[in-house]
């Protein structure tokens, strides 16, 4: 704990230099010329932050939070920008959680997010859910036909190949145009499918990557399968060299997608719904890339049916291969349904588990808080079970002991997703599909 503290306390040494007089400010008036950010935090973090930094060892170290208001269980603060990396430091030290914050652009933009936990915003989104798991001779030899090496291979090149991704250095930016090329390479000689970057504008200059598989009869509803692109190491984020390999976090969930729409293009598979497969900028800052093309997408009016998120995929710490992330604002229920019953179907000899991350812990929740149907499949059971050597020098791929085998199971997973939400109900000509595979009695009734 000690020396925990006294790492922090030299990580965060000078960072409070310029702040002087204000460490220990009753309320946060801002230091002229320091950005003040605001964050929303799950009630119980932010109690026990806001009890160990408004007295006691510590203290130092962060500002009082205020208290500005409270939404479901959610509490919106704020803070100037240099402090979030200590307070995201302590949160990952003192609860077991990975940042635990959302932050906001503006006052305005965190109450709104606030206001939407209250009434989830209902974008005019078909009524898809819940998806029939019926295309048994489709989805069968698409999973069958993952490729473990592949994946190994993927990770191995974004953690290795640059010093770190992080959003703000040129190195992340290469690693976009990276994937970019890879699912360049699967697209050749599929017209019609589409690889661009999407630029963020001001948020960030990571732009995030955007497969399309255009749908056939019902091409505006939208699939969506993600990922981050980009990396962290707690504590030099500001430094271009600092080493960030992010190995499990999250370079193996863009490894799982790419293999999955690497199978889903060789098999030639000719979706009904559209298809998006995408790589996220700037995750790590606080959901940026998700968060922006979500909004885009929630003001041009698409219709986003379902969206599953890979993030981190490569770590088994567990005999519990799939936890499926449960919290309620951020995902789906009927959603985390289907993912459950799509591994029951398709992948019957693994175990599955529930966990909750107790806050927007990823690119599902920029998503779901817009009303948009999302899931999030994780490595193993949060906290406890999972890869802790997420955002440091150590997140390499020899930590989850140098294979692809647990990634190629998401792989396996964002697959099935993909084709099963895909592909619309067709009765009369799939009904004795399953059946007849020998894949299990799936009766088509959510379990
Ligand atoms: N992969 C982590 C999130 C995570 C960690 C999920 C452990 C489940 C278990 C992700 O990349 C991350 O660090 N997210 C940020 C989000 C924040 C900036 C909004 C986090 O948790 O700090
Ligand atoms: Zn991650």
């Amino acid at each position: 704990m000690l020396r925990a503290f006294a790492r922090t306390a030299g990580l965060v040494a000078g960072l409070w230099a310029a702040l002087g007089s204000t460490l220990f400010a009753a309320s946060m008036a801002p230091v002229p010329g320091e950005p003040e950010v605001w964050i929303t935090v799950d009630d119980t973090v932010f109690a026990a932050v806001t009890s160990v930094f408004d007295s006691g060892p510590g203290s130092e170290f962060l500002p009082f939070l205020p208290r500005i208001a409270e939404r479901r269980g959610v509490v919106l603060t704020a803070l100037p920008q240099s402090a979030l990396e200590a307070l995201s430091e302590r949160i990952h030290r003192d609860f077991r959680r990975c940042g635990g914050f959302v932050k906001h652009e503006s006052l305005a933009e965190a109450r709104e997010a606030l206001e939407r936990l209250e009434r989830p915003v209902q974008p005019a989104v078909p009524l898809a859910l819940p998806f029939s798991i019926d295309r048994p001779t489709v989805v069968a030899p698409l999973v069958a036909a993952i490729d473990e090496t592949s994946i190994l291979a993927t990770i191995t090149a974004l953690s290795t190949g640059f010093t770190n991704r992080y959003h703000a250095h040129a190195s992340g930016t290469n690693a976009a145009n990276a994937i970019k090329a890879q699912w360049e390479g699967y697209a050749a000689g599929h017209p019609g499918v589409t690889v661009e970057l999407y630029s963020h504008g001001g948020v960030t200059p990571q732009p995030s990557v955007v497969a399309t598989v255009p749908g056939s009869t019902l091409a505006d509803q939208i699939v969506i399968v993600g990922a981050h692109e980009d990396s962290i190491r707690s504590g030099c984020s500001g430094n271009p060299g600092c080493v960030a390999p992010g190995a499990d976090d999250d370079a193996s969930g863009v490894a799982s997608i790419s293999e999955a729409l690497r199978i889903l293009l060789a098999a030639g598979i000719q979706p009904q719904r559209t298809i998006q497969f995408m790589a996220y900028a700037a995750e790590e800052v606080g959901l940026d890339g998700s968060d922006d093309i979500a909004a885009d997408y929630l003001a041009a009016g698409k219709q986003v049916v379902a969206v599953l998120q890979a993030d981190m995929t490569a770590f088994q710490g567990s005999p519990i291969d799939i936890t499926i992330i449960q919290d309620s604002a951020y995902t789906n229920a009927e959603l985390n349904q289907f993912v459950g019953g799509l591994v029951d179907a398709y992948l019957p000899a693994l175990s599955r588990g529930t966990s909750f991350c107790g806050y927007g812990c990823s690119d599902h929740a920029s998503w779901n808080v817009r009303g948009y149907p999302a899931a999030m499949a994780f490595e193993a059971p949060y906290p406890g079970s999972y890869n802790t050597a997420l955002h440091t020098p150590q997140d390499t791929v020899a930590t989850f002991g140098g294979t692809a085998a647990h990634a190629a199971k998401f792989a396996r997973i964002a697959v099935a997703f993909a084709v099963e939400a895909a592909l619309d109900w067709t009765p009369g000509i799939f009904a004795d599909d399953f059946e007849s595979s020998g894949l299990g009695n799936w009766s088509n009734s959510l379990p």
